[in-house]
């Protein structure tokens, strides 16, 4: 295949992080694979070539992920650069908690979270509107929601203390900033670090407690007592498990859920179908998973020298999979930048399974673990907006602002005004 590699774009570069369709289009459309400079690494962006690569597992892997994050995350290696058996068997001892029976566990301790965050807010709305203050509700639903909704649920399935929250958040805060820390900052790397010292401070004793008296139902008492392929978890693997499960299930569900709502309020015909008819939910948060990933890319590394598309990859060189680009690629979903929550080229039974059309949670072995749990947290607390809020729509004069990361598309504000229902 005879690829066009001048001038392609730099799809990393923050410019095109507020609106980044077209630049997805000049790579599908004339750099589909291209060896990029500044990252060292191929940009791949057509679905074709962005899934086979996800799946080959013979000749591509994620090693270098232990690189990038895994210092921070603990003495163990996660999931995120394990392969072959070690990474099927770490996965068979997390997998029964946070899918099907497992996760439904987990239900209340999410309902509890939107009751008390955004249950919270909308009382004060709903009484401000009843004494006359205004007329209409008004949120910010990045800052008074989404930003401490996911890291919340997280820190309860772990069965931590609630004054302990807060911690929590800067631990993760900083762990993330460490992953995103593309510019080498050592005082960014030296917080990490320290977070990292203490998260695991704080939790190894509270793992030690729940080996010596497993008697909640937390995440941590579940994970010390279940032994899969002959074996539990030791503590330094919950220890680093947990430190990725805040990093990746606190960070993603708010930036995806914000990234829908978004969406929602600016395609008011669709909202109001969801809203009067909540079996659509379940292909509304499918269609968010496609048409606003918030993952722009996730790297892998080539194993051996290997021929790709008329390209030579190298040992060791480095992929940058653009699954946000692939996502709109017209060679696989009719026209890819409408939103349409009626699509069939995107199923919704199986968008948050290994199965999924969309390669928002990525692919192959390594598909987003907590699947599951990002769509039980986007359907309860949309579900809790809808059933008591209306007329959902963007403040006046809102600008949308996003985090300064070319890895995901993080919304910073969201402001919204609305009626009660
Ligand atoms: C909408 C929200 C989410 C998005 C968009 C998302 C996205 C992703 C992506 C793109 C990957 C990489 C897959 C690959 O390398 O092929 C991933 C992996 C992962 N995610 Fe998520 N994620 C989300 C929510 C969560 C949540 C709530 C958890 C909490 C448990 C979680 C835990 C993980 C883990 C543990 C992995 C590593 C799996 C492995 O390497 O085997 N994610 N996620």
């Amino acid at each position: 295949m005879s690829v066009q590699t001048a001038d392609p774009p730099n799809p990393l570069s923050l410019e095109h992080i507020a609106d980044p369709f077209p630049t997805y289009h000049e790579l599908l459309d004339h750099h589909p694979i291209f060896w990029h400079e500044p990252t060292q690494s191929w940009i791949v962006s057509r679905y074709e070539h962005v899934r086979a690569l996800l799946r080959d597992n013979k000749r591509v892997w994620t090693i270098q992920q232990q690189e990038q994050i895994g210092p921070v995350l603990g003495d163990a290696v996660t999931l995120l650069a394990l392969d072959g058996k070690e990474h099927t068997a770490q996965r068979g001892r997390i997998t029964p908690f946070l899918h099907g029976a497992g996760l439904e566990r987990f239900a209340v301790t999410v309902e509890d979270q939107v009751q008390a965050l955004l249950g919270t807010i909308l009382e004060r709305e709903h009484a401000a509107i009843a004494a006359g203050e205004r007329q209409r509700g008004e949120i910010d639903l990045v800052k008074e929601f989404t930003a401490v909704y996911p890291v919340s649920v997280v820190a309860a399935m772990m069965g931590v203390s609630i004054e302990d929250y807060a911690t929590v958040q800067r631990w993760y805060n900083a762990f993330l900033s460490y992953g995103s820390n593309i510019a080498g900052d050592p005082e960014v790397f030296a917080q990490g670090m320290q977070a990292k010292h203490e998260f695991g401070e704080y939790i190894l004793p509270i793992i030690a407690e729940r080996r010596r008296s497993p008697t909640g139902e937390d995440l941590i008492t579940r994970l010390c007592h279940y032994e899969y392929d002959g074996r539990s978890m030791t503590d330094e693997e919950i220890r680093a498990f947990l430190a990725l499960v805040l990093l990746a299930g606190g960070e993603t569900t708010d930036h995806q859920l914000a990234a829908l709502m978004h969406t929602l309020a600016r395609h008011p015909k669709q909202l109001r179908e969801v809203q009067e008819d909540r079996t659509l939910v379940e292909a509304t948060l499918a269609e968010g998973m496609r048409y606003c990933a918030i993952v722009q890319f996730f790297q892998r590394t080539v194993r051996d020298d290997m021929e790709f598309e008329g390209f030579q990859f190298k040992q060791g060189h480095r992929l940058t999979l653009m699954l946000a680009a692939a996502n709109h690629d017209p060679r696989r979903f009719d026209d890819p930048d409408e939103f349409n929550i009626h699509r069939s080229d995107n199923r919704s039974a199986v968008a948050f399974t290994g199965n999924a059309d969309h390669v928002g949670f990525g692919g192959g072995r390594h598909i987003c673990l907590g699947a599951q749990l990002a769509k039980r947290e986007m359907e309860i607390a949309m579900n809790f907006l809808l059933d008591r809020v209306t007329d959902v729509k963007l403040k006046d004069g809102y600008e949308p602002r996003y985090a300064p990361s070319p890895f995901m598309r993080s919304l910073l504000n969201l402001d919204l005004t609305f009626e009660p229902a």
